[in-house]
């Protein structure tokens, strides 16, 4: 009953009806633009990497150098491996397989070797995380032909974050390839000349679990890592943000972070003032230790590394 007053009292209030009415007359019809004469954005206007940082700081804060190397590496326009082809003498870096052919073959021969104490080791399937310009698979491939394998023996699964690169590394392995839509788990897939289907994935989670041969080089180095530093207050992350002069730097996080409560485990060396972790590298080589574990075959991981000497690793190269 007292709900009721008080329904009637509102209605009948007198100043309110006036402004429904008004609300009511104020919309009009608004004519949309005609698609066909918009202009859109093209490539080279799209915000520089160290824009697009600054902007992510200033909305949400300093960043975590593992957030800071995702978008480095990662971002689909600006991002290092997005944008050209950076392992060569012309380009930024050079790796083992570049140098010479008989590094990849050295390799093919100790899979083949350590596979034929397990079985036939066919049908095979070759997994690389991160294969830069294909040149490593190119080398395989060799040794597999000499080897006896044939086409429907095999096939090759290639992870790959950069489409540049997926496409750096098709145009170098198969006779023909395509894209595919985006229900399918591979996002290319083609056929070398001699007919071995060739798949590409972005993550290692979408390739087939079937006994495969693993190969990361120089893969485990590129993921993202959080840095910690031991402080009198304890473990406490190192974070990027940015001064009033736009500059970036480096801060140390007053509290601790939730990546610090999580990734730090005990025991630590007693000496130790920098840690450096990635949560991503776990994951992948848990992956990789999971499906070796349960569908067998083989893993092989080169990379750069210490054996916990050393502190402070990471080199930025953003300027
Ligand atoms: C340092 S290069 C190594 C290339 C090659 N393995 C070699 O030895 O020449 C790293 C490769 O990993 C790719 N990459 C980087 N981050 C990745 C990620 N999160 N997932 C898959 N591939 C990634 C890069 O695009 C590049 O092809």
């Amino acid at each position: 009953m007292n709900n009721c007053r008080h329904l009637i009292r509102l209605y009948s209030r007198p100043l309110l009806l006036p402004s429904i009415w008004k609300r009511a007359k104020g919309y009009k019809v608004v004519k949309r633009p005609d698609p066909k004469t918009l202009k859109m954005p093209s490539l080279a206007d799209a915000p520089s990497l160290m824009d697009i940082i600054k902007e992510k700081i200033r909305l949400n804060g300093p960043l975590t150098v593992a957030e800071y190397m995702h978008i480095v590496i990662t971002n689909p326009t600006e991002g290092y491996y997005m944008k050209k082809d950076v392992i060569s003498e012309a380009g930024d870096f050079i790796t083992s397989p570049e140098i010479s052919q008989m590094f990849g073959e050295i390799l093919a021969l100790w899979f083949y070797s350590e596979t034929s104490k397990m079985g036939t080791g066919k049908p095979l399937q070759i997994v690389e995380l991160g294969p830069g310009n294909g040149t490593l698979m190119i080398d395989f491939l060799r040794v597999l032909n000499r080897l006896n394998y044939k086409p429907n023996d095999l096939s090759l699964h290639l992870v790959e974050i950069s489409s540049t690169m997926q496409l750096v590394q098709a145009n170098r392995l198969c006779a023909k390839h395509n894209e595919c839509d985006i229900e399918s788990p591979y996002n290319r897939e083609g056929q070398t000349v001699s007919g071995i289907k060739i798949y590409w994935y972005n993550d290692l989670k979408k390739v087939p679990l079937n006994f495969s041969w693993y190969i990361a080089h120089e893969f485990f180095d590129v993921l993202p890592i959080h840095k910690f530093e031991h402080t009198e207050n304890g473990w406490r992350e190192l974070l990027i943000d940015m001064d009033e002069n736009q500059k970036l730097y480096y801060r140390i996080s007053g509290e601790e972070t939730p990546s610090a409560k999580l990734l730090i485990r005990p025991p630590l060396q007693a000496d130790r003032t920098e840690l450096e972790i990635s949560p991503r590298a776990l994951g992948i080589a848990r992956q990789l230790a999971e499906r070796v574990d349960v569908h067998g075959g083989l893993v092989l991981i080169a990379d750069y590394g210490h054996e916990g000497e050393k502190g402070d690793t990471f080199r930025v190269g953003v300027s």
